[in-house]
């Protein structure tokens, strides 16, 4: 072969919804038609020209926001979206022009279960490998397997409302996998679940490579999770415990090169550190010269969540 081949590649993806369509006024004009002749009623830009190319093999994440534009990411590259503009090539075909041979060849569990409800969890799994024309011995032999790792194998013969939100989840991921995919797409696919169920989950999955950051349509930035985390401003939060009131040390280690804030917290001293752990002996220093002990020391390595903050300015949820 010799060539690298992506998973995954899209090239200046753009989504516009339709603005809903206006009520039309009592005189029989829209308010897009008021606009002027010809103007055009303008739409919700839900992708603005997004760039991604994704390695075979590779496990990929995309963080953003609500309304950041994910979901409709995951809609256009599982052929359930049609793009505005642009193209994605997915498994190798084109989800416009080859959509049914993407579907083949894809996984999707989506944000919100959507089970066939008059089925039971088995047979929901068995139809939809039957769609991929895999004969029923094989779809119930596989079917068993995935409830039996999901830890629903008790549910397979309830009926789909009889299952709680979380196992609906872990169904649909079972779902998902039936028809053994090369890629698999999950949005959101832990929200909502128990600790149990998020580890089953990631057990299945294992953790991400690379993880993408999206908001308003546009990828922030991508970058394996410790990049990112290397990333996160403000840097390592240090924290002293010190042997009295920490207030006393804000002066002397808020005025530290690299320290890029400091405050205090009764006796625990916070410095947030540019330079990760480097600057402990300078704060130690700076403890004791404002006529303070330090007992202990914590280090937080910048977080994931703080880099979210600062470059979309919402919480990561
Ligand atoms: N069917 C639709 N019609 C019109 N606008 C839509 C539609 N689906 C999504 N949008 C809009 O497109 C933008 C992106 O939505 P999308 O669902 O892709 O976001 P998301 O990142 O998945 O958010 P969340 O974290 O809430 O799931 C939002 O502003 C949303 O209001
Ligand atoms: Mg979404």
């Amino acid at each position: 072969m010799g060539l690298v081949t992506a998973a995954v590649k899209t090239i200046q993806l753009r989504k516009i919804y339709p603005a809903p369509s206006s009520k039309r006024s009592p005189g029989g004009k829209s308010t897009a038609a008021s606009a002027g002749a010809g103007a055009k009623r303008p739409g919700m830009v839900a992708l603005e020209g997004l760039d991604l190319e994704i390695a075979e093999g590779e496990l990929f994440g995309l963080l953003g926001p609500n309304g950041a534009g994910k979901t409709t990411t995951i809609g256009i590259l599982t052929t359930r979206v049609r793009p505005t503009s642009g193209n994605a090539v997915v498994a190798g075909a084109d989800v416009t022009r080859d959509a049914v041979l993407v579907r083949r060849r894809i996984g999707v569990v989506p944000q919100r279960p959507n089970p066939d409800r008059n089925l039971n969890a088995r047979e929901n799994l068995v139809f939809h490998a039957a769609y991929f024309g895999i004969p029923l011995r094989t779809a119930n032999a596989r079917a068993r397997a995935l409830l039996e790792k999901l830890g629903i194998a008790d549910k397979g013969e309830s009926k789909v409302d009889q299952l709680s939100g979380g196992q609906q989840q872990r169904l649909m991921l079972a779902r998902a996998l039936i028809h053994q995919p090369e890629i698999l797409f999950l949005d959101e696919p832990t929200v909502g679940l128990d600790p149990h169920g998020r580890l089953a989950v990631w057990e299945v999955l294992r953790l991400g490579d690379r993880l993408g950051i999206v908001d308003h349509g546009k990828l922030l930035a991508v970058d394996s999770p410790d990049k990112l985390k290397a990333r996160a401003p403000g840097g390592t939060l240090i924290q002293l415990s010190l042997d009295g009131e920490a207030s006393a040390v804000v002066p002397l280690a808020g005025a530290l090169p690299g320290v890029s804030r400091a405050e205090a917290n009764n006796a625990t001293l916070l410095a947030y550190s540019d330079r990760g752990g480097e600057l402990i002996p300078a704060l130690i220093r700076a403890a004791e010269q404002s006529g303070r002990t330090v007992k202990d020391i914590h280090l937080s390595p910048p977080s994931l969540e703080t880099l979210f903050i600062s470059m979309t300015g919402r919480k990561l949820d």
